[in-house]
């Protein structure tokens, strides 16, 4: 196991856009594991490549119904309205208000560049607009409505 340092609001490589993976190699398949394993480490729901360094379009996710790993993610279709709690390995220790999708389906390579779709609710739906908003330089930190505050105890579960 190995585990990548999280890079933090403020570092250059959060505000960049990611590129998309054309094929998968042994890097990016130890690259997978080590999201995964970090994100497990940080007690985090997901992951996205920009947030360890790296600039392709790779997500990790797991909001406790098992991992999910996206390649060149797109999300094909959004309904509905949230309104919750969202935070960021990237902000450590800080939340805030956030509305998203309640519903949102995404198209996806996975580990072995097959194609996969998703739908996710909740969380789940929270978890695949954050982290594909990380693909494009994008924090919710921009999205946030009112301000953003130290975590407390119980929204420590949702941290992203
Ligand atoms: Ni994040």
């Amino acid at each position: 196991m190995a585990l990548r340092t999280i890079r933090t609001e403020g570092d250059p490589v959060l505000r960049k856009k990611s590129r998309p993976i054309t094929e998968m190699t042994q890097k990016l398949r130890n690259l997978i594991v080590d999201m995964m394993d970090t994100m497990y480490d940080s007690m985090g729901v997901g992951l996205a490549a920009p947030q360890v360094g790296i600039l392709k379009r790779i997500v990790v996710i797991d909001v406790g119904e098992g991992p999910i790993v996206l390649i060149n993610p797109e999300i094909l279709e959004t309904s509905g309205e949230q309104t919750g709690e969202e935070g960021c390995l990237s902000v450590p220790g800080m939340s805030g208000q956030v509305t998203r999708p309640d519903y949102v389906k995404v198209k996806a390579l996975d580990i072995n560049m097959e194609e996969v779709e998703y739908e996710g609710t909740e969380l789940l739906a929270r978890a695949f607009c954050h982290e594909i908003d990380h693909l494009d330089g994008k924090m919710y930190t921009d999205l946030v409505e009112g301000e953003l505050h130290k975590v407390s105890y119980e929204d420590e579960d949702e941290e992203e």
